[in-house]
């Protein structure tokens, strides 16, 4: 069977370019946060169902499903983008700018909802080309870690044989994508420690059991977890981002609150810090008199891509940009839920420039309220995701 040429396919995405920065706008002025995802996915929906797609909503949320079957029998490879926007007000006064106060697509999620729509249209086109089929998953609450678990659940994955999906990338340049082979983003944990003791007056310390101090204790001792209890050759990172106890400068309260999140590259590791943290939680209380709790989840794996999927998208890269636009992707400890997916089937995760042309320096990166995302990447993400799919299933004689 010999593969398909994808020349083609980045001229027949920028032919509907104007139709996927029209969705990509009309999305941007409309955010919705996640598991609020009503209107975003009846749009999609409509869309998706004028190309005769067989499309199911509803799935895990507002997440939708839709199958295109191909020429021939063969596997199932699924594409995956989600759809949500975040709690951010947004300053980029762009004039599609967010419509809704305080909620803003600055990460880019409605970009990736145009994109896999856009992959969605090229290869309905091409479908006599494909031995095989095409599932489009577009996910809701990504942001909130939440989206890919309850798809899963959903039953998304039945009969998938490769997943793949990709994140607009602010700091490179539009053009060029990045790949990386094992692990790209880091797991994401989160963790509640209360502390409590005895409260009282803050004069008399010896009638009370002061859980800011044994507080302060325990998140000192944290910081041993890391440095003294793990190899310094693997990366992880253990951060209290908040504090509470009290709320009066003479008084002792009863309980003293900390949260914070683990992050780690090694499954292994990942597996191995809930017990490590909840000995030192509470044999420190416990030298400080006060007992302590510990809630740990564990919110979203590492994210691990599988080689030979990875060297699939290398492949598309090259043939549609050219293999002097690939790097290697240098590993994140930020999380992305995509990696429930790669537990389950293969597949691959990758980066695709949404920068300035020549100055990815002077970009906002994700998050920001100024984030800005060159939408010359819309055609480019759906070549390839389109191109990923024709490598794996087309035929050349169709
Ligand atoms: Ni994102």
């Amino acid at each position: 069977m010999t593969k398909p040429s994808l020349q083609l396919l980045l001229p027949a995405a920028k032919a509907i370019e104007t139709e996927l920065i029209a969705l990509r706008r009309q999305l941007h002025q409309n955010p919705e946060l996640s598991l609020e995802e009503a209107e975003t996915s009846a749009s999609a929906a409509r869309l998706l169902t004028k190309l005769e797609l067989e499309v199911k909503r509803n799935i895990g949320g507002h997440g939708i499903v839709a199958d295109l079957a191909g020429g021939r029998p063969g596997p199932l490879i699924a594409l995956r983008a989600d759809m949500d926007a975040l709690p951010i007000q947004e300053e980029s006064n762009l004039p599609f700018a967010s419509a809704i106060p305080g909620k803003m697509h600055a990460c880019g999620h409605d970009a990736h909802t145009a994109i896999l729509y856009g992959a969605a249209k090229l290869l309905s086109e091409r479908k006599d080309m494909l031995a095989g089929s095409v599932r489009f998953i577009f996910q809701p609450a990504e942001e909130i870690n939440a989206g890919a678990q309850a798809m899963i659940e959903e039953g998304v994955l039945v009969g998938v044989d490769e997943i793949y999906g990709l994140h607009n990338l602010p700091t490179l340049p539009v053009g060029k994508a990045a790949t990386r082979h094992g692990a790209l983003m880091g797991s994401v944990d989160r963790f509640e420690i209360i502390i409590t003791g005895k409260g009282g007056h803050g004069a008399i310390p010896d009638q009370c059991v002061d859980p800011i101090v044994a507080a302060s204790a325990v998140m000192l001792s944290l910081q041993t977890a890391v440095s003294r209890e793990i190899s310094p050759f693997e990366p992880v990172v253990v951060t209290v981002g908040s504090f509470h106890g009290g709320a009066s400068y003479n008084v002792i309260p009863e309980r003293a609150e900390l949260t914070g999140t683990v992050r780690t590259f090694s499954r292994s590791v990942q597996d191995a810090m809930p017990s490590k943290l909840q000995r030192l939680i509470s044999r420190t209380a416990e030298a400080h008199r006060c007992q302590a709790e510990l809630r740990y989840t564990k919110m979203v794996p590492v994210l691990v891509n599988h080689d030979e999927q990875v060297r699939l998208v290398e492949e598309a890269i090259d043939l549609i940009q050219g293999a002097e636009n690939r790097s290697e992707a240098a590993p994140v400890l930020a999380g992305e839920d995509f990696s429930n997916y790669l537990k389950h089937v293969p597949g691959c995760f990758f980066w695709l420039g949404s920068g300035p042309a020549m100055c990815a320096d002077q970009a906002n990166g994700l998050y920001h309220p100024q984030f800005l995302l060159n939408e010359e990447c819309l055609p480019i993400g759906a070549a390839l995701l389109a191109g990923i799919v024709l490598l794996r299933l087309g035929y050349a004689n169709a």
